[in-house]
């Protein structure tokens, strides 16, 4: 049998070797650094930069495959400054740069990458079922995030929580059910939005809206807007708190709250725990599952409200649009209901045309990941490779949109015996929903509140801008791409 002590020989050996000089040691080891310099520098010099490189150095040069052109970057570390604030802005320059529209390759490190800003390819990659998994991120482990729909790798467990999921938490009766609860927030908005006769930011409120909205699905909770919970603060400071984007988000503790028996809102628990009675769910899988509700439902729609309210103030004449429709729709004895919204048709085409030029996600998740080889765009792409696409590149083509900088809610009412245009993932010219297997499950429900509480905002006043600030544009890209300087307004009451 080998043993440590049996290998010492070659150490003994060497040490008696005169070839062990100092002075070969410092050879060799420039000679090492250098020939690691040149093959750092030969995988770098490959088209998407060194993880292709490496890629293609290990695999052979296959003279017959196209080659997906993309940026250099570094040596060793690539094109990690396209990943720098806002990426989507970095990658569609870099797409146009290397002329790259349809598929651009580049390196995170020794992670192999490739993006769209083409909407044929995204369909190609989001409808694989190749690209139905999700990079594996330390973080969502280290949280149980792997546990939770949105990171489980692509298998049972994730069809599992899906299909529950799509029958039980997002179905049409539930988003209806909870018609009541989206009223009862709108009115406490309305209530707190009436209280200022100064200008004030909109962020803070619809942030908590949204939480308590969230908190009342997901748990059963309710929670006043005007009166701080400290269990709603403590989760409102998770996620509210400025975060660099490689920082985790902290997973409450919530079977520490006083309340541990209140999480199990009977609603949830009873569709989790009957239709996966084979493939049973601990707490600590409910727990993952039911907090990513929260932490991906409570921004993506706080977000886009106020991009909603920004782009209103901007355009008094799209307001005022909307305002002759809610006259005519709801009238002015009495607030919005829900049955209000399918015949508000100018309201859903300014939802849309701001979740074109506005989207919560400009790069839908992120990421999705290769589980196999695959051709697409007529490229070979390896298994384990990361694949983006690029949502807000392709919304403001010029090739795709007339006027693509432009703010025209028209563009998406139909005309006679046209087609509605679906933002839900089924046209990739605009599929802020993402599509596919992993496409957003909660789309219904999130476009139902957005919709609903800015009808009933509207309904209830002119939105003006604010007496020293003008409405400011500028991005900032989190976990959802929001106003780089919050919203500032005043309001004016319609509905005496
Ligand atoms: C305006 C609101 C929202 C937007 C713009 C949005 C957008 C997205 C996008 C782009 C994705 C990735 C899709 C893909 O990879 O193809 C996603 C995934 C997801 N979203 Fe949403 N979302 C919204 C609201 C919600 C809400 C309200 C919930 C739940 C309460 C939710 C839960 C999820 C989950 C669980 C996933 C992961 C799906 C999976 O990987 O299987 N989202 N969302």
């Amino acid at each position: 049998m080998r043993t440590d002590i049996d290998t010492l020989w070659v150490f003994a050996l060497a040490s008696k070797c005169r070839a062990f000089t100092q002075e070969n040691i410092a050879w060799s080891l420039l000679i090492m650094a250098l020939a690691s310099m040149a093959i750092a520098l030969l995988h770098w010099a490959h088209p998407g930069g060194p993880a292709w490189g490496k890629y293609k150095l290990k695999k052979g040069y296959r003279t017959d495959a196209r080659t997906i052109p993309g940026p250099r970057g570094l040596p060793i570390i690539g094109s990690m400054n396209l990943m720098a604030s806002l990426a989507h802005h970095r990658i569609a320059a870099a797409a146009k740069t290397c002329k790259a529209k349809s598929l651009m390759a580049f390196s995170l490190g020794d992670t192999r990458v490739i993006v769209t800003c083409n909407p044929d390819v995204a369909k190609e990659i989001l409808n694989s079922t190749v690209f139905a998994d999700r990079p594996v991120k330390e973080s969502a482990y280290r949280l149980m995030f792997n546990r939770a729909i949105g990171f489980a790798p692509y298998g049972v467990y994730w069809r599992t929580l899906r299909r529950i999921a799509a029958t039980h938490l997002f179905c049409p009766k539930q988003i209806k059910a909870a018609e009541a609860q989206r009223r009862m927030i709108a009115c406490q908005m309305v209530d707190m939005f009436k209280n200022h006769d100064q200008s004030f930011t909109v962020r803070g409120l619809l942030k908590r809206a949204s939480l308590n909205n969230m908190m009342c699905s997901v748990f059963g909770l309710y929670y006043r807007l005007d009166s701080l919970s400290k269990e709603v603060e403590e989760l409102r400071g998770l996620m509210l708190k400025p975060r660099a984007k490689s920082e985790p988000v902290r997973q409450p503790n919530h079977s520490r709250t006083p309340s541990s028996k209140r999480w199990r809102n009977p609603r949830f628990r009873g569709c989790f725990a009957v239709s996966s009675r084979p493939d049973k769910l601990s707490d600590a899988d409910m727990i993952a599952v039911l907090w990513e509700m929260i932490f991906r439902g409570t921004d993506t729609v706080a977000v886009l409200i106020e991009w909603i309210l920004a782009r209103m103030v901007l355009h008094p004449d799209v307001q005022s649009r909307v305002h002759d429709e809610l006259d005519k729709v709801v009238g002015v004895s009495r607030a919005v209901a829900g049955s209000d919204i399918t015949a508000m048709l100018f309201l859903n085409a300014v939802v849309k045309e701001v979740l074109r030029l506005h989207p919560p996600g400009p790069l839908l998740s992120w990421a999705r990941f290769a589980i196999t080889d695959t051709t697409i765009d007529g490229y070979h792409v390896p298994a384990g490779t990361t694949a983006m696409v690029n949502m807000w590149a392709i919304a403001r083509d010029p090739e795709l949109w007339a006027d693509p900088l432009e703010f025209i809610p028209e563009r998406f009412v139909a005309k006679e015996g046209e087609m509605e245009f679906s933002v839900l993932g089924s046209d990739l010219r605009l599929a802020p929903f993402g599509s596919g297997r992993r496409t957003c499950p909660g789309k219904n429900l999130g476009l139902t509140t957005v919709t609903f509480w800015v009808a009933s905002l509207l309904h209830e006043f002119e939105w003006l801008p604010s007496d020293d600030n003008t409405v400011d544009l500028s991005e900032i890209l989190g976990l959802s791409c929001e106003m780089a300087n919050p919203l500032t307004v005043k309001v004016r009451p319609r509905r005496h």
